[in-house]
């Protein structure tokens, strides 16, 4: 894989809510850099496993009650919150907005939102500064939670942002179109003039650690790689990389979807990143899921 920007600020000690997928490649930067890193898992035994594999503080946190132990965040400088929205709009600020609030040491938040508060676009380019129009419950619950970080340290020295990641993939955890073609997994939903943007994984690390470097209170940044296309391409490269056939496509009216997949393919638009690079200045290692893709395939030995 190519070398990933390593950050460029002194190394403090970033408190992750949700050490998941996205959070987890970042600590580990994080962490290799320097950093104290401590973060949440909803599970005893995941939090157990982590910590031992990762040599990092991992506390147990499902939103419904604080997190157990005393000062969980003395001498946190940034925090990155990763948890969707569900029955507890922000568990972070529902358990913790009064222990975030007493941190001195506190200087930067960072949440990991979604486009889905623009709502249908019809295939138009959406920028950051525009009202959110969300389509979905989904998308209503992300606009809440972004105004409820937004608003949660006004008057404050914290910088707040909000990032709206574009489609997750990457390495590892079935989340790429290689891992998926292997696994008999991969679907082509054919929606004519359907398209949207993807991000690879370390990319969003990337674009989080140059807003720490670059901090804006009440900073909103599209996080999304440079090329909208449609979902059957990136399955259709992916496929000639490793030598199979791509899956036939599957029409979008007939196809069997979950209502979360089905919100997300009823929605049409196409990112706006300029403030990545006029703003942030921040490098895409996979400006395209070509990139991302052909990085994977290196990695497993199959190229
Ligand atoms: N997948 C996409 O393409 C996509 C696109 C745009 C935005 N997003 C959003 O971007 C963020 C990061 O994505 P990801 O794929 O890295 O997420 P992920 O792997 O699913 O990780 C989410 C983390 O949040 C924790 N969590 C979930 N519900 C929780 C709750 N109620 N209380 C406390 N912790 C909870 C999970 O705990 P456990 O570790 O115990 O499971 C996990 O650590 C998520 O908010 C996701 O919805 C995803």
């Amino acid at each position: 894989m190519p070398a990933l920007p390593v950050p460029t600020i002194a190394p403090g000690h970033v408190f992750f809510f949700g050490l998941g997928y996205t959070a987890l490649r970042l600590a580990r930067r994080m962490r290799d850099a320097g950093w104290q890193v401590s973060g949440t898992v909803r599970s005893e035994e995941k939090a157990a496993a982590l910590a031992a594999q990762e040599g990092v503080t991992v506390h147990v946190f499902d939103g419904t009650a604080p997190i157990a132990g005393s000062e969980p965040f003395a001498g946190v400088t940034h925090v990155v919150d990763t948890v969707p929205p569900r029955a507890i709009l922000v568990p972070a600020l529902a358990q913790h907005r009064e222990d975030l609030k007493a941190c001195r040491t506190l200087r930067w938040i960072g949440y990991l939102s979604t486009p889905a508060v623009y709502g249908d676009r019809q295939g138009g380019v959406v920028r950051e500064d525009e009202v959110p129009t969300p389509g979905s419950k989904r998308g209503e619950l992300r606009a809440a939670a972004e105004q409820a970080w937004l608003g949660a340290f006004t008057g404050s020295a914290v910088s707040v942002q909000v990032f709206r990641v574009a489609g997750i993939y990457g390495p590892g955890a079935g989340r790429n179109a290689i891992a998926q073609l292997k696994a008999g997994r991969a679907r082509i939903i054919d929606k004519p003039g359907q398209v949207f943007n993807r991000i690879q994984v370390d990319d969003i690390g990337s674009v989080l650690l140059a807003s720490m470097a670059r901090p804006r209170d009440g900073g909103i940044y599209n996080v999304a790689d440079t090329e909208a296309c449609s979902p059957a391409d990136p399955i259709v490269f992916a496929a000639g990389l490793i030598g199979v056939d791509p899956p036939v496509a599957v029409p979008f009216d007939s196809a069997d979807l979950s209502d979360m997949a089905r919100s997300f393919y009823s929605e049409c638009k196409r990112l706006d990143t300029s403030r990545l690079t006029d703003e942030l200045g921040a490098q895409l290692t996979y400006p395209t899921y070509r990139e991302g893709l052909r990085a994977i395939v290196e990695v497993d030995g199959m190229s």
